[in-house]
Parts: structure tokens; sequence; C-alpha cells
């Protein structure tokens, strides 16, 4: 079994990737980051905390001067800094120096947030990552971004800052609820989109033993997703270039997302918005029909939808084109040359898009 994957820029390792189905070797980690001699922080949120804190503390006690945690609502309505604040005042009430250590276990949420913090208090601390949630494993857990919202503007605040570490226990996997489960597989159905046509054939074939939570298929699965998104971020660690591709499915998905006022899931906008995009590329002949199909589908054997109601192709043409990746004037769309293979394209038209969301949108 494949357990660990090296992150490197400009060809100099930065940190390791380290798939297990449980937490025996994290005293690993933490001993190569020299611990015994300091204080860690393990920041969580209300769900995780129940299921893997004490837990895990217990593992840390002798593996750190001092732990100390710190447990948040969960959910995206914490991300902010608000919550920061209440970090920080911990932290300093605690006494955390610049050598002291935080540990972000949880899904993107506190990922995001814990790097944030690691990224600004006292200009900069170590931190790693222990994602329990799909997305955050195989998303939001590698590349360094981290941040928190800023009222109604998701990730307006944020920074580079790259993890230490970041352990993953595929075990914990067994307690994600199914939406967040099938969300996280939204991403994953994407890698193979954009980056590798065999890890989607794999995909498609392993349907089941990936919806059942074969540990040892979900231990490939991420395994396979992070080499993709190792390969984008180390080609364009600051998100200059072409790291968008990542954002496949995201442009309209994102204009569903708000506009259903975030009552679907985040994989779930990106699965329609998937099926918008390969339904551009195939309009352009990029892909065949068949192709196309196939793509619809595989996104709904994993039970993800592929339309939605309720919300006119109008709106999301408009919130589309208030998009961020919305540069210059142009759109920055991510469009398959065919299936395995992703490109930005800045050409697409309105009226292709509007064609495009048709699609998508049922009565
Ligand atoms: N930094 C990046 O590059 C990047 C990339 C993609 C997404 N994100 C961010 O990630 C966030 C979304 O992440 P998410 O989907 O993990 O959301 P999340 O952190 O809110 O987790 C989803 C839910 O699952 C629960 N949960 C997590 N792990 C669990 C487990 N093992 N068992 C039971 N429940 C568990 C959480 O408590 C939460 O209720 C967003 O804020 C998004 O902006 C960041
Ligand atoms: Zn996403």
């Amino acid at each position: 079994m494949n357990t660990n994957i090296t992150v490197k820029y400009n060809d100099l390792p930065i940190y390791d990737i380290i798939l297990e189905q449980n937490y025996n070797r994290l005293h690993e980690e933490l001993e190569k980051l020299d611990t015994k001699s300091k204080k860690v922080c393990i920041v969580t949120d209300s769900n995780v905390s129940k299921l893997y804190l004490n837990s895990l503390i217990d593992l840390l006690s002798n593996q750190a001067k001092v732990v100390e945690s710190f447990t948040f609502d969960a959910g995206e309505g914490s991300k902010n800094l608000d919550t920061v604040y209440t970090l920080y005042e911990h932290l300093i009430k605690s006494n955390f120096d610049r050598k002291d250590l935080l540990i972000a276990l949880g899904g993107g949420v506190v990922g995001d947030l814990t790097g944030y913090t690691a990224a600004t208090y006292l200009r900069g601390i170590s931190f790693i990552q222990l994602p329990t949630s799909l997305l955050a494993m195989v998303d939001s857990s590698i590349g360094g971004k981290t941040g928190v919202d800023f009222h109604a503007y998701k990730n307006m605040i944020g920074a580079f800052h790259q993890p230490k570490s970041v352990y993953m226990n595929l075990r914990a996997l067994s307690s994600l609820s199914d939406g967040q489960f099938l969300s996280g597989l939204g991403e994953i159905i994407k890698h193979g989109l954009i980056k590798d046509v065999s890890y989607y054939e794999w995909l498609k074939s392993n349907v089941s033993g990936i919806k059942s939570r074969d540990l040892d298929i979900l231990h490939e699965m991420v395994y396979r997703s992070c080499l993709i998104k190792r390969e984008v971020v180390e080609k364009d660690p600051k998100e200059l270039g072409d790291r968008a591709l990542l954002n496949f499915g995201h442009t309209i998905g994102h204009a569903i997302e708000k506009l259903m006022d975030f009552k679907l899931l985040h994989g779930e906008c990106v699965a329609i918005g998937m099926v918008a995009a390969s339904y551009i590329s195939y309009k352009r002949n990029y892909i065949s029909k068949e192709e196309l199909l196939d793509i619809v589908n595989t996104i709904e054997s994993f039970e993800l939808p592929i339309s939605v109601s309720g919300i006119s192709a109008e709106e999301v043409l408009k919130v589309t084109s208030y998009d961020k990746k919305n540069e210059s004037g142009k759109l920055k769309f991510i469009l398959l040359t065919q299936v395995g293979k992703a490109v930005i394209d800045t050409t697409v038209s309105t009226d292709e898009l509007l064609e495009a969301i048709n699609y998508v949108i049922c009565e």
C-alpha cells in the first residue's frame, strides 16, 4: 500500500503527505518536528472533537511538552476572523511562542482556519494537517492555501502557508456523513477528468467499493487524487497559472452554490458545473457525445446531481460573470480537450455559457 507522497517546490522537498489507516505513525512525524520540547495546540470542530480529539490527546501526551486543544462550532459559519481572534487569545494566554505547533484536526474549514492562524500568529508558526473529511484529504490540506471568509465573501482573507506535514488516517472517513462523503467525490471525479483518464476509468470500475467505503479502495483512491493535486500545486504554487485547472466545474458550480443559498453541498454544485463544462467541450467537438454521456452517467453513478431546478439560467449566467476568475473582462473557463486533459480557455462566449447552463437546469 502506498503511504508517502513528497510535495516539492523548486525541486526541494517541503512536506510529506502520509496515508495511513490509523494514527499509529503520527509520532514519527512529530519526532521529525522535535515536538517533545514544544507546545502543541490541536484545533478542531465540534463534530470531529467528539470522535477523535480525546484519543489524539492521549496519543500526543508523550510527544509534546504541553498538549492543548481548541474546539469551535462545526461549519463554514465559523470560518471567520472572530474564530481566529478567539484562537489567537487562546494561544497568547497559553504562552505559545514561535517554535510551537498547531495541529489542524478536521475538514477543510478547520484546515483553512488553522493554517491562516499559523500563518499570522507571531508572523508565522508551524502547523500540520490531519484532514478528516474526504474533501480535506484530496484537496484542501494540500497546497498551502489558507484563509477565512469575510462576511458573505468566501476565502477573502488568506495567506499561502505550507504545512510541515499532512497525515491522514483513512479510517476517519468511516464516520463522515453520506452527503459529505459524496461531496468529496465530486472533486475526485474532477481529478480524473482533468488529468488522468486511467484514474477516471478506475473510478468507474470501483463505484461500489468506493460507495461502500472499502478501506483499501479508499486508500488507493485518495492516494491517486493526492498525486494529481500535488502535480498541479507543484507546478504552480501561488496559483498564477495552471492551478486554475482545478477550477474545472467550479465557475458555473460556484454560481449555482450561491444561488441555491448553499443548500447544495460544494461537491454537488461542482458535479453540475462539470456537466455544463463538459457540454461546452462536446459542443466544440473536443469530446464526443458518448464521452459527454459517459461523464454524466459516471457522476450519477456516484449519486451526485447532474442538474438543478428552482433557479433560472439567466441568474446563473449573471453570477457566473461576477466570478472572481473573471479577469480583465475575460472569463477563465476550464474545458476538457479530451477526457483526462483540461485547458484554460478565455474564449467561451455568453451564448455557449447560456446553452451549457440550460443543459443543467431542469424546470
Ligand atoms: N485551502 C484549499 O486549498 C481549499 C480547497 C478546497 C476547499 N477549501 C475549503 O474547505 C472547506 C470545505 O471543507 P469540508 O468539505 O471538509 O468542510 P468541513 O470542514 O465543514 O467538514 C464538513 C463536515 O464534516 C464534518 N466532519 C469532518 N470530518 C469528519 C469525520 N471524519 N467524521 C464525521 N464528521 C466529519 C465536519 O465537522 C463538518 O460538519 C471550505 O471552507 C472551502 O473553502 C479549501
Ligand atoms: Zn472545489
